[in-house]
């Protein structure tokens, strides 16, 4: 099984390549798992108290969960993702997503070359690099139509612990990787070249293969 991890900033594209580079490959032979369903749940909060939680903090993770599931995939065993509604601030107790065992994982997500425990899982380590006025932007975006929230929220919010935890974390995660894309989706190129190297690997051609 090979896993390729994908960080980047918040609305850098992460979801974009990791869904370019399966289109190319084929849906059915990857696994596609994403940090965002295993944000800690807290239901002894109100929603004002939840809203005002840390959420791009490494520890605002579950990152022990997702270590569990990836050696679950790796010994052939399915798992069950939780699955977490932004707008509530909360995990959707009742659904899981089913992660089945496959030859590629990708998993995308805030931090996952920042957690030293996942990082030791990966294969491929990918950071997409956008440049954080574009980020926002998109951010605005996706949390005003998909989320729920308002400008002021969406303002203080990457103000209070966005912007922060990016500089402190996952920017600096990014020595980690291989493989850097800037502009994320709109790499054609970087996305190209992590689409032949896992074609190279589902071909059976290890010979790049640090693990093989
Ligand atoms: N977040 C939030 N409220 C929560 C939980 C998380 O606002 N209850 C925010 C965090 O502030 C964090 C973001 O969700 O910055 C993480 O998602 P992001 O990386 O922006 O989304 P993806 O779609 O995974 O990334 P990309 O746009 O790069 O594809």
């Amino acid at each position: 099984m090979l896993i390729i991890g994908i960080a980047g900033g918040t609305g850098s594209g992460k979801t974009t390549v990791a869904r370019s580079v399966i289109d190319r490959l084929g849906a059915g032979k990857v696994t596609f798992i994403s940090q965002d369903n295993y944000y800690k749940d807290h239901p002894e909060l109100s929603f004002e108290e939840r809203g005002a939680i840390n959420y791009d903090h490494p520890f605002a993770f579950d990152n022990d969960l997702m270590v569990k599931h990836l050696n679950d995939l790796k010994e052939g065993k399915a798992a069950y993702a939780p699955v977490y509604d932004f707008t509530l601030h909360a995990r959707s107790v009742d659904q899981t997503v089913e992660l089945k065992p496959n030859n590629i994982v990708i998993i995308e997500g805030l931090h996952v070359l920042s957690d030293e425990h996942l990082r030791a899982l990966l294969d491929i380590k990918v950071f997409v690099d956008t440049d954080p006025d574009v980020r926002i932007l998109r951010r605005v975006v996706r949390d005003i139509e998909e989320r729920g929230r308002s400008i002021r929220s969406v303002h203080d919010q990457y103000l209070r612990t966005v912007k922060p935890m990016h500089e402190a974390f996952i920017e600096p995660s990014k020595k980690y990787a291989d493989l850097i894309i800037p502009e994320g989706g709109h790499n054609e190129v970087g996305i190209q070249l992590l689409s032949i190297l896992t074609e190279k690997y589902l071909s059976g051609d290890h010979q790049w293969d640090h693990r093989a």
